[in-house]
């Protein structure tokens, strides 16, 4: 079941989103080389409970973390450690907050430092895949479309498109239906609707699509060793277009 958000609902969503992004711009401050990625995790638990919410992903599903923090070949999930980021990385910030009982999940993948032609394609054109997607977003088009459209948008900038995981419905729950795909077909799928919010959240590599799971059980890394960016934003669908909710 899709769960359409009244505007009350909404209005918590997006307080829970600019928590989310406050988190977010506290990370990159203090993001530089040398600092471990144990660290990040705990300076982002201790801002959002600062702030009166709730790390969603702690305990999801026995996830160790506070958030997922994931490093150059990491797609997603990485579990802050002891490794320090090195000039030249590029790091995941994947964040999920929970504030008055309402889900805001969003992604970042940002620079360490000074960082190569590569990996600053990669930046840039995931994140231009995810606006892409969100550009398709308004009531009475089908999903199908928002998949497509990142998907064509990766292709043409000769990125890898991961499609072992997926974005997804939010709101009282982290995942809700329905999945949203970053590969599929036009005009197929379910009819967005004003009021749904979704998590929208292409992961693309810079080599080939095809990933593998570490012995840690969570850590998606590429298999070829290519960098991966993730970007992610939680929206809700309006009549003539999409709201960002983890925005400013
Ligand atoms: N942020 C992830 C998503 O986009 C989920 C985190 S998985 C967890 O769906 F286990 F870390 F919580
Ligand atoms: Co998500």
């Amino acid at each position: 079941m899709i769960v359409i958000k009244t505007e009350e609902e909404i209005t918590k969503m997006r307080a829970a989103g600019h928590l989310n992004y406050l988190t977010r711009e506290h990370l990159k401050s203090i993001i530089r080389p040398g600092i471990t990625t144990r660290e990040i995790d705990e300076a982002a638990g201790e801002f959002i409970e600062a702030h009166g919410g709730i790390p969603s992903s702690k305990g999801y599903e026995g996830y160790p973390g506070n958030i997922c923090v994931s490093v150059n070949e990491e797609v997603v999930h990485g579990i802050g450690s002891d490794r320090v980021l090195k000039n030249g990385d590029i790091v995941s910030l994947d964040i999920v907050v929970e504030l008055d009982g309402y889900q805001a999940d969003a992604c970042e993948t940002v620079p360490v430092g000074d960082i190569n032609k590569e990996k600053a394609y990669l930046l840039k054109h995931t994140e231009g895949a995810l606006y892409a997607g969100l550009n398709e977003i308004k009531a009475g088009v089908k999903l199908g479309c928002v998949s497509a459209r990142i998907e064509d948008y990766a292709k043409k900038h000769n990125l890898g498109v991961v499609r072992e995981l997926v974005g997804h419905g939010i709101g009282r729950e982290m995942h809700e239906e329905p999945d949203v795909p970053n590969y599929g077909k036009y005009n197929t799928g379910i009819t967005l609707k004003a009021g749904m919010t979704l998590a929208i959240e292409p992961m693309l590599t810079a080599g080939k699509r095809y990933v593998r799971i570490l012995n840690d059980d969570w850590t998606i890394v590429t298999q070829d060793k290519k960098p991966s960016a993730h970007f992610e934003h939680t929206i809700v669908v309006r009549e003539d277009g999409y709201e960002i909710l983890t925005g400013e």
